[in-house]
Order: structure tokens, then C-alpha cells, then sequence
């Protein structure tokens, strides 16, 4: 299979398992691309990419824009906070007002879940989800699951611990229809306030204790505690839920196995995750961040052969 079975990546629900790997192949091929002296190839050349931000971003914005320029493509940013939205224009205002610049791409992040699959059904272009609230960051998982297949060379029958704030995230979310796609087992770990009741029917393991997470895992990807999300109180304190859930080289020591550390970003370090852990030859934070330009030069591409 060469093509994509669709013309928006909306969330990893919405693809295929050829699909996924269809998009970590290519990524491979784009990984060995940007490691060259010169990174750069005329794959987009002719194509328009616009990035509109509706929420911050580090990794993600930055990480398409070197995506899309080392395919050539012509970009423009967008970001909320600076724009007419703030004098009350909408989204599909906003967005068609892009277009008309003979734009032929939107990468998106919006605060509201289902804001990318609205705008797919409400303007002519490939829209890509660059994060829709607490639902899905598609991209993020393809990059995780690409960075566990690098260091563990195979992500069937692993074991995979998602430990934090599973209710806010959207990381989990989109990595837990990714890995079990894959072949993974999933748990997700975290006070049971910040446990969607609905995950165990996404055929997830559930555990309240983290020794007990990192004693059964071979991958832990710790999510940041989302407070901008947490309108009530989850957990008495931030120095409790430290105590109790924040991941430390003292617990990894006690373990009798070596563990891979992930994260997202950005890391809140001494609440989910100590910097004698983030900092550690166990993280692979670092080489995720890496992998996310080849994993989103993957997706603009094959989306990119997807306009009709
Ligand atoms: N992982 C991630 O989405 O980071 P940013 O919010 O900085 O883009």
C-alpha cells in the first residue's frame, strides 16, 4: 500500500492499521532524509501549509514548520492570540479567509475536542490535527510509536504504562487506539479522580499503583499533570500527587529491570517526573521530540497525495 486510506488525519480512530504503518515507514525513510548533510527535499514544493494555533505549542508548531520546510513547502503561521478571532470572527471564517491565499493545508490545534473534524466537513482542504483538547494528538502517538519501535525494535507484545493524567489527555487517548492497533498491551495508571470511567472498555489494564504500573511495564510514558484543563480539585496537592504518582530514579532502582522513560512534554519535573529520571539514560524524551519532524514529514506527505 502506498496511498492513505483518507484525506485528514482527524486521530488515530479514524486510520487503518496500513495506515499507521504505511506513515511509520515513511517516516523511517524521512528520519534517514533529515539526517543527512543536506535535509531538505522538494517532496511539497508548490504546496501551501498553513499552521493555525488556536492553544500554545512548543514541540508540535515547531515540529511541522521544520517538517514542512525540509519538504519544501511554502508555510505560514497562524496563532489565535495575535488574529481577528479576537475581535469575534470564527473558525470557518478564519480558516476559508486562509485558503483563499491559496492554501492547500491546515495544521490545527484547538482547546475544543472535535474542532478538526468539524472544519473537514466545512472547508476544502486536508486538515491535519495538531490536538483537539482532551480528545486526540495524532501525531504525537505516531511519534511515540515510532520512537518505541526504534529503541525496542518491535512494538507488538510490549508493555506499555501510560501514567498521570489520562482524564485531560490526549496523548493517551490517541496512543492507546495506536499501540493496541500495533499489537501492544496497554495500562493506564494515575489517581483514580484523573481515570475516565470508560477506559477499560478501550480494552486497557487499569492500576492505581505506580509501583505496580512500572513493575509490569517495559515503557513508561509519563503525561503532565494538565491544571489549565482542572476546573475542581483532582488531588489534594501538587506535592501529594508527587509523592504518591511522580516518578523517581529511586523507584526505577527498585525495579529489577531496565524500563524506557517517555513524555510527551512539556514536563513539569518534580511532579510527574524527576530530573534524575527526565535527564537519564532510560528517557527517550529527547529522541521523540526528534522523530516527531520525520513522523510529521511523513504525514504532509502522503496526505499531501490525498487532495481529492
Ligand atoms: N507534546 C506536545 O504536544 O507539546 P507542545 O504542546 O509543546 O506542542
Amino acid at each position: 500500500m502506498s496511498q492513505l486510506s483518507t484525506k485528514h488525519l482527524l486521530g488515530i480512530k479514524n486510520l487503518t492499521l496500513d495506515d499507521v504503518q504505511l506513515i511509520l515507514d515513511t517516516a523511517s525513510s524521512f528520519k534517514e532524509v533529515i539526517n543527512r548533510p543536506i535535509k531538505k527535499v522538494p517532496s511539497l514544493r508548490d504546496i501551501t501549509i498553513a499552521n493555525v494555533f488556536f492553544e500554545n505549542s512548543t514541540r508540535t508548531k515547531l515540529s511541522f514548520e521544520l517538517a514542512e520546510k525540509r519538504l519544501s513547502a511554502d508555510v505560514v503561521n497562524f496563532s489565535s492570540s495575535s488574529s481577528s478571532v479576537k475581535k469575534g470572527e470564527s473558525l470557518v471564517d478564519t480558516v476559508n479567509n486562509i485558503l483563499s491565499m491559496k492554501v492547500d493545508m491546515v495544521v490545527m490545534r484547538h482547546s475544543s475536542p472535535g474542532a478538526p473534524h468539524f472544519l473537514s466537513r466545512n472547508v476544502k482542504a486536508n486538515i491535519i490535527n495538531a490536538g483537539d483538547g482532551t480528545h486526540e494528538h495524532p501525531t504525537q502517538a505516531l511519534l511515540d510509536a515510532f520512537s518505541i519501535k526504534e529503541k525496542l525494535g518491535e512494538i507488538a507484545g510490549k508493555k506499555i504504562a501510560i501514567i498521570g493524567d489520562i482524564l485531560h489527555s490526549r496523548v493517551a487517548l490517541s496512543n492507546i487506539f495506536c499501540l493496541k492497533m500495533l499489537g501492544a498491551e496497554v495500562m493506564v495508571c494515575g489517581p483514580i479522580t484523573l481515570i475516565p470511567k470508560y477506559i477499560a472498555s478501550l480494552g486497557v489494564k487499569v492500576e492505581l499503583d505506580v509501583k505496580k504500573a512500572l513493575e509490569w511495564c517495559d515503557v513508561a510514558n509519563v503525561l503532565r499533570i494538565q491544571l489549565e484543563r482542572q476546573q475542581i480539585k483532582y488531588f489534594p496537592s501538587l506535592r501529594e500527587y508527587s509523592l504518591y504518582y511522580g516518578i523517581n530514579k529511586r523507584l526505577l532502582q527498585q525495579l529489577n529491570k531496565e524500563i524506557v522513560i517517555m513524555h510527551p512534554g512539556p514536563i513539569n519535573r518534580g511532579v510527574e517526573l524527576n530530573s534524575d529520571v527526565a535527564d537519564s539514560e532510560h528517557s527517550i524524551i529527547l529522541n521523540q521530540v526528534e522523530n516527531g519532524v520525520a513522523v510529521r514529514m511523513a504525514v504532509l506527505y502522503l496526505l499531501a497525495g490525498q487532495k481529492s
